[in-house]
């Protein structure tokens, strides 16, 4: 099974499957320092909700090798790293969820990469279990998807891509619809190496195809991944989520969300409070190294959008099913 993020043998550096070059090329990254972990995760050359958070309790547990051995300097090295992983991305709350975990681990070297470790098998499991759980849930046919939710996107075998693949692996006909996902392109490069890879059929469609599709009966469910989820279960995701899920409650076709319970945000209620990232404008302005917009023109990039609960016909953790109008707060569960 693929592994994005692996902690080196010797546990000093953090192996990283280079995202920003695939599908050109399959190059692997060491990182042994905290500002090189930190700027592969702004720039994208990791990303992926879960695969964010092993990031940084890999990179965490990598890094304090460097640390000073007495316990004074040790916690004041540990603090910074954390202070700066957490400025990196604000919106997958996995990242956080990480840095709470490696907090709360004993803080000496063997202690980091023993949670670490731990973070990531927790992860990995949880992708595992939410597959079986929503597989079922997959009609027979041609399934939209949105974004890069694969094994790249988490500690391995993916959240919403993980569903694929087990609803495939279960013997299930299944064909997949990626968006491309503008502007940087998870859908058409991410998604569709990894799926063309497991011998899954995949085409890649424009971002603005899906309606026309939806309304000639071509697309029979559409399932997704998050980066945070709320209480009431609004969902924050890739840029693009919130118009296929309009398009699904228009359409009625299902409109399934797929993530750990990693990515549940116990702390806010609405999704109105979720801290929304804006990228740099660059990567709307310029496609393949061109300028596609007039020099001056403005540009937007919010990372993310959010879909509020009422359009979710299910989230799929793996701790079950959640279906809409079974549940009003998710920290009762
Ligand atoms: O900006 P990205 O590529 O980190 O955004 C990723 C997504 O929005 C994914 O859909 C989400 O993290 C779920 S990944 C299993």
């Amino acid at each position: 099974m693929l592994q994005p993020v692996r902690l080196a043998p010797d546990g000093r550096g953090l192996h990283l499957l280079d995202q920003r070059v695939l599908p050109a090329r399959e190059v692997w990254l060491e990182l042994t320092d905290l500002e090189s972990i930190a700027r592969a995760i702004e720039d994208l050359a990791v990303r992926g909700a879960p695969a964010i958070g092993c990031t940084v309790a890999l990179g965490l547990a990598a890094i304090s090798h460097a640390f000073p051995a007495d316990p004074v300097g040790f916690a004041a090295a540990f603090t910074h790293a954390c202070e700066r992983l957490a400025r990196t991305r604000p919106t997958a709350v996995n990242l956080f969820h990480a840095l709470a975990a490696m907090r709360a681990a004993p803080q000496h070297q063997g202690g980091l990469r023993a949670a670490a470790e731990s973070y990531v098998d927790v992860e990995l499991d949880a992708c595992l279990r939410l597959a079986e759980h929503g597989a079922p849930l997959l009609p027979a046919g041609t399934i939209l998807t949105h974004c890069n939710t694969g094994a790249l996107a988490t500690a391995g075998w993916g959240t919403a891509l993980g569903v694929i693949r087990s609803a495939h692996a279960s013997g299930k006909s299944i064909r997949v619809l990626a968006d491309e996902t503008r502007p940087v392109l998870q859908g058409a490069r991410l998604t569709a190496w990894e799926l063309q890879r497991d011998g899954i059929p995949v085409e890649v469609i424009a971002d603005n195809m899906a309606g026309a599709l939806m309304a000639r009966g071509e697309i029979q469910a559409a399932i997704v991944g998050a980066d945070r989820i709320t209480r009431r279960g609004d969902v924050a995701n890739k840029i693009g989520t919130y118009t296929v899920a309009v398009l699904c409650h228009h359409h009625n076709v299902p409109f399934y969300v797929a993530a750990p319970w990693s990515t549940i945000d116990l702390k806010l209620v609405s999704g109105a409070e979720i801290p929304i990232e804006s990228r740099h404008l660059d990567e709307v302005h310029h496609h393949g190294g061109a300028r596609m917009t007039p020099p001056g023109v403005g540009a937007r990039n919010p990372a993310f959008d959010v879909t509020p609960t009422e359009l979710v016909t299910a989230i799929v953790t793996e701790r079950g099913v959640l279906h809409r109008g079974t549940y009003t707060d998710l920290a009762a569960l």
